[in-house]
């Protein structure tokens, strides 16, 4: 005889790379403390269902899959997201919501922060929802400054100001926030802020960030949202080894690569999953890592320098030094390679998840931020949690680049930077072990769930 039925949780992911990945590592916990999933996602980036055949996926039509262009305008692509999927989700939500004594009583709804659509389609059918929040607590509590500003009428702030520290936000000066305040902020993306950051109804917000990280913006953040905070992360540690959550393709002979090499000889670049540079930072990249002397291993994303396919723009003579010393791969198993003994620092464009990736992996960070939250958390990597440097941003970059690469992987600055990123490292692990804060708020989300 059948027993009774699981409970379910239905997930709405924001359709990149590094909200995706959160959201299916959370589904894969929730999975294996005994509620079922299904993951209902734009068309857009669908994720690879192959991967996780434990999920129910439901694609969301979005009319947006064949023009990636969208993607242009990071605001107008949520914006239409938000409307094209609800009609879909609406329609899946009616038939889930009639076969619930077949297939399981629907829990929740847990949606990314950006896909704000599901918890009103929610509220209509009286389901709960949580948000999950893929990005630091600090950079809300920064978008939260942004917005004070703007009502204060202090926008755009004069140059002068751009480097005094924010007041709420310690030693983050006002030209980290995610958002530049230079100049007027434009209307609509006054409208898109609080709704990025407004929970509405929703009973908790689950966060991919650790108690010790981040207390004092946690506790800011407390103050505003009065709904329990489930801070459950780094996810990534929670969930098994092998759960691939890529878009893209991982090239794993980059691991057998770092296997020849010596422990903490090699630095790992990679600038995640959106930004772009262009031809002559390539070829300054390049030279700096030819002439630092050092091993490295180097993710180069198709399309991701500017009007090149890939690295055709490389003179000959270079591609030919870079044979010699590194390994460039089109998409790396960045947890497995942060995680391999031979990867002694990290080049990073300071993403969210690459932040906790690199620290949960102990090692030291060049932080070279694009845009949005990058800024917030290069700037805690380098000032808070001091396992990071700057890389100045400069005509002669080359010289740069070789510079840092060898004040973390020669000089004895980088032996005292790994030193605390190994420390840094320790304590997280405490953090995701039973007992731990990111353990037990863990087992509070999953009673929390249970109980709806
Ligand atoms: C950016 C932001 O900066 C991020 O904080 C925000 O939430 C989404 O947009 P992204 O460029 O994707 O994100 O960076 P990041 O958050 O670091 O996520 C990238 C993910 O891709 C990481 O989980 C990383 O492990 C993975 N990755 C990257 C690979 O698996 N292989 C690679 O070669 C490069």
């Amino acid at each position: 005889m059948d027993g009774p039925k699981r409970p379910r949780v239905l997930l709405v992911p924001f359709p990149l790379q590094g909200h995706i990945t959160p959201m299916l590592q959370l589904g894969t916990i929730l999975h294996a403390r005994g509620i079922s999933v299904t993951v209902l996602h734009p068309e857009f980036n669908s994720p690879n269902a192959s991967n996780h055949p434990e999920f129910t996926f439901l694609p969301l039509s979005d009319n947006l899959s064949r023009n990636k262009a969208t993607l242009s305008n990071a605001f107008q692509f949520i914006s239409a997201m938000n409307v094209n999927c609800r009609e879909p989700f609406q329609e899946y939500m009616d038939q889930m919501m009639e076969l619930q004594e077949l297939e399981g009583r629907v829990a929740c709804v847990i949606y990314d922060s950006i896909m704000h659509f599901a918890e009103s389609v929610a509220t209509q059918f009286d389901l709960p929802s949580l948000v999950l929040r893929t990005t630091s607590a600090a950079n809300l509590l920064a978008y939260h400054v942004i917005l004070r500003l703007h009502e204060q009428n202090l926008l755009p702030l004069p140059e002068s100001k751009l480097d005094d520290a924010v007041p709420e936000l310690g030693f983050l000066r006002y030209k980290d926030l995610p958002y530049s305040i230079s100049s007027k902020i434009p209307e609509p993306i006054l409208e898109f802020l609080p709704s990025s950051f407004n929970i509405r109804s929703s009973k908790a917000v689950i966060w991919n960030t650790v108690d010790t990280l981040e207390k004092s913006p946690l506790t800011g953040l407390q103050q505003l949202y009065q709904v329990p905070f489930f801070t459950i992360g780094p996810i990534h540690k929670t969930t098994p080894p092998h759960n691939p959550t890529s878009l893209i393709k991982e090239d794993t002979n980059c691991i057998t690569w770092l296997d020849k090499h010596a422990p903490n000889s090699v630095i790992y670049v990679s600038l995640g999953s959106l930004a772009t540079i262009d031809a002559q930072e390539l070829i300054e990249t390049a030279i700096g890592l030819v002439d630092s002397e050092q091993p490295f291993l180097w993710v180069v994303r198709p399309n991701s320098v500017k009007g090149s396919e890939w690295m055709e723009s490389l003179p000959d003579e270079l591609a030919r030094g870079i044979e010699t010393r590194g390994f460039v791969v089109k998409w790396a198993p960045q947890k497995e390679v942060l995680a391999h003994f031979a990867v002694g620092a990290f080049w990073s464009h300071c993403g969210w998840n690459s932040t906790m990736e690199g620290i949960s992996g102990g090692v030291p960070m060049i932080c070279r931020p694009f845009f949005a939250d990058q800024m917030v958390n290069s700037r805690y990597l380098i000032n808070e949690w001091r396992v990071g440097i700057e890389l100045e941003n400069a005509e002669d970059s080359r010289m740069i680049v070789k510079n840092a690469i060898r004040r973390l992987l020669v000089d004895e600055e980088g032996k005292e930077m790994r030193q605390r990123s190994q420390e840094m490292k320790q304590k997280l692990e405490i953090c995701v072990q039973e007992g731990g804060s990111s353990y037990n708020s863990l087992e509070n989300l999953t009673q929390f769930i249970l109980s709806m």
